[in-house]
């Protein structure tokens, strides 16, 4: 496959997308009548609508899968035009053995291929795209394109204050020809060593210091956003964005790091309000129907919001990922981002899967 070309700079970007939720649903009502919680709480105070489930047969592996045979179909490539396959996950099924291998397995890929897993709670979708990206911007792909993956599940304990916040969710995109996008090959970046959010080798929950997770979120946030802006006018500068995407863990998370980022720009409430309620509240339907899908979360909401662009318009993509590392893209929609065909992927699982209640959830969790 041809790299396109634009002066010296060479493009690149996503060329396909295939998305994948799981078959069972709970409204977060639910569960708060389960806990004994204001279903508010969970609605109006944390903003979350439902948790995408898995049955107890599913999870990550066909997740992934499924969002890669999607994107695949949709990309109408040959299996032999991908050089790597990178999978962002967070919920590795082995220590040793990549998901990457899963995949490569049921989609019958093997060769002269990169197949690797990545690492970095929420951040490791981002990080599997940025490397395919600047493996395809340093020429090392040789014309091929990528498969990279971010799938997971995620759960809490029982009763523990995350649990609203559950889902589940996997996006595969081809990178290669920036039909859908081209990805800017300059990123912003931003990390800190913190223990906000981890899960410790053999423990099956997350560990979580909550308000620690809220601040470094919105550290990152600003951090990465002022550096994106540079000596710019924020205002003037954003407005020139169609959407802002972010990680979404729970909408509520997301409207906090705006307000914050608002502060530090020394906008008032108004302008705050019209950035979140324009640019970043319509990017997160999706989310609200699946809940936190970690890698996934935020492009899941970045794919959302592709559909429908007007080639040429731009949004940011702010990833974030526990311990922390987070990095803030610019992606440029490219002619088959308004059709938007993988909404139908979106749209068909929504419809198809199961709504559970209470009783069945306690016993799905059992
Ligand atoms: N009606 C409306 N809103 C209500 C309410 C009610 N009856 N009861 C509480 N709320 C609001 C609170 O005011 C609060 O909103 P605010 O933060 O805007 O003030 C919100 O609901 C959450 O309440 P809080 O008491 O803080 O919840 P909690 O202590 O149970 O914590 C989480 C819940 C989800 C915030 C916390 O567990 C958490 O941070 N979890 C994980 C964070 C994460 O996912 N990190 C991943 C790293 S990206």
């Amino acid at each position: 496959m041809q790299e396109t070309r634009n002066g010296d700079a060479m493009k690149t970007g996503i060329a396909s997308i295939g998305i994948q939720f799981p078959p069972l649903a709970m409204p977060v009502e639910d569960l708060a009548r389960l806990r004994g919680e204001d279903p508010n709480k969970y609605t109006v105070g944390l903003g979350c609508k439902e948790m995408a489930l898995c049955p107890s047969d599913y999870g990550v592996v066909e997740l992934a899968v499924q969002a890669a045979r999607r994107a695949i179909e949709r990309w109408g490539g040959s299996l032999d035009d991908i050089g790597l396959i990178a999978v962002g996950t967070e919920t590795s099924v082995d220590m040793s053995r990549p998901l990457s291998a899963w995949v490569a397995s049921e989609l019958g890929i093997k060769g002269a291929i990169r197949s690797y897993e990545v690492k970095h709670a929420c951040y490791g979708g981002t990080l599997a795209l940025r490397q395919a990206v600047e493996w395809r911007l340093s020429g090392a792909a040789r014309g091929k394109s990528a498969l990279v993956i971010a799938s997971d599940v995620s759960l809490y304990a029982q009763g523990d204050p995350g649990e609203p916040t559950q889902g589940a969710g996997a996006v595969a995109m081809i990178v290669g020809e920036p039909l859908i996008a081209e990805i800017d090959p300059i990123s912003y970046a931003y990390s800190e060593p913190a223990f906000d959010f981890w899960r410790p080798v053999g423990h099956d929950y997350p560990l979580v210091e909550g308000p620690l997770s809220l601040e470094c979120y919105q550290r990152a946030t600003s951090e990465c956003f002022s550096a994106l802006i540079g000596d710019n006018d924020p205002e003037e500068f954003l407005r020139g964005f169609a959407a802002l995407c972010f990680h979404v863990p729970f909408p509520k998370m997301v409207k906090k790091a705006v307000q914050r980022l608002g502060e530090s720009f020394g906008w008032d409430e108004a302008t705050t309000r019209f950035f979140f309620e324009e640019k970043v509240d319509p990017t997160m339907s999706w989310n609200r129907r699946c809940g936190n899908a970690y890698t996934a979360a935020l492009w899941i909401s970045v794919a959302q919001t592709l559909k429908g662009l007007r080639e040429g318009e731009r949004i940011t993509a702010f990833s974030y990922g526990s311990g922390f590392g987070a990095e803030l893209l610019v992606l440029r929609a490219g002619p088959l981002a308004k059709r938007g065909e993988w909404a139908n992927d979106v749209e068909g699982d929504f419809k198809r899967r199961s709504q559970i209640d209470a009783k069945a959830y306690a016993e799905l969790r059992a």
